[in-house]
């Protein structure tokens, strides 16, 4: 019997920090065993905002390199390339010409992203959902792990598969494309930010010590830890609506040492932020040590980076193209000649 399939992807801007690896990468790296799993680097996302295109190939493989350092194994699952896989951008268009506009305009994130543009939003942006619906759909998807802030994406996914595409096209009741179910691990699904911790932790905080990059050094790391904003209560917490702070931090700390959530409160419950941080910083240098020296190792090696990168392109142009192909077909598109 074939497996359920897995696909997520993480954009190539900026430096993936932890809200990257403990709310989607690390539950990726548990799945792939079970899953048929599909991974891909979302360049194409990536210059839906202004972006520099001397660093976009170098981000895409750093972020490659940074899915197989974190455990992501080309023996157990597919690692691609989105704009390598010309599927992507061909099911975008195609979905792009049923979903209605109405629908864009609601996307929360494309909102707070618009107001910080000003005039200078593109259609790209606005469309940011629909190829995230294509990634997902081209794969019959089962499962797609994310963080919290995807759920809203997922569901129009969802609705676009089924109102859109299966229900106006279907013919005899049989389904073209699969609805995909969005795959949110409580915990770890919103890492907040180091200086606020009611706002999600983002590559795209101009304060860079509002998050944990996954290749900080330790220095950094302790440093932007000692820095972490706290409140004047003793002893940590989760789930106090008033100690956002104690919430975030106690729970990447649970994350970080694999203890659990009833482990993390035992051993907090009474220190202080004076013992409580270096035992974090601790905790997140020693998680990341063995992810940074696997993914200094494969930096040395960019040809079989690229390997991996290209058998990974080849399996997943194969599985995407016969979706594509179905889609076409139902929306009444000619064979190819
Ligand atoms: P991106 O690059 O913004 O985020 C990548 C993944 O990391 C999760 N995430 C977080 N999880 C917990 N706490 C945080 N602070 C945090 N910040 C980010 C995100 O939820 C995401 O799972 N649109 C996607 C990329 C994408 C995609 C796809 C994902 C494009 N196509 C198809 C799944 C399937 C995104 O926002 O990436």
């Amino acid at each position: 019997m074939n497996r359920k399939r897995v696909l997520s992807g993480v954009q190539p801007t900026g430096s993936l920090h932890i809200g990257n690896w403990l709310g989607a990468i690390k539950n990726w790296v548990s799945l792939q065993n079970e899953y048929e799993t599909f991974v891909c680097v979302v360049d194409l996302h990536a210059i839906t905002v202004p972006h520099n295109p001397k660093e976009l190939a170098e981000n895409t493989l750093k972020t490659a390199a940074i899915y197989l350092a974190c455990g992501m194994d080309p023996k157990s699952c597919s690692i691609f390339i989105q704009s390598q896989v010309t599927s992507h951008a061909e099911l975008c268009w195609l979905l792009n010409c049923v979903t209605p506009l109405n629908w864009m305009e609601r996307m929360i994130q494309f909102k707070e992203k618009a107001i910080k543009q000003g005039d200078n939003v593109s259609i790209g942006l606005l469309d940011y959902p629909v190829l995230m619906a294509a990634d997902i759909l081209l794969y019959e998807s089962d499962l797609v792990p994310v963080g919290e802030d995807q759920k809203q994406h997922l569901e129009l996914a969802r609705n676009i598969a089924q109102q859109r595409i299966n229900s106006k096209f279907g013919t005899n009741g049989k389904d073209i494309l699969k609805v995909p179910e969005a795959l949110i691990i409580r915990e770890g699904a919103k890492i907040m930010s180091l200086i606020d911790g009611t706002k999600k932790m983002s590559k795209s905080d101009p304060n860079d010590t509002s998050r944990i990059g996954i290749l900080d050094s330790p220095d950094l790391v302790m440093k932007k830890i000692k820095k972490a904003k706290t409140d004047s209560q003793i002893g940590l917490e989760f789930g106090n609506k008033d100690r956002p702070e104690a919430n975030n931090l106690l729970t990447i700390y649970s994350l970080v040492t694999n203890i659990g959530t009833d482990r993390a409160l035992e051993e907090c419950s009474d220190m202080g932020w004076g013992k409580f941080k270096p035992l974090l910083g601790e905790a997140i240098i020693n998680a990341l040590e063995p992810i940074q020296n696997k993914y200094y190792e494969l930096r040395k090696d960019n040809i079989a980076l690229k390997n991996i990168l290209k058998q990974g392109n080849i399996k997943a142009q194969e599985v995407s193209e016969l979706t594509l192909a179905k889609v076409k077909k139902a929306l009444g598109f000619i064979e190819n000649i």
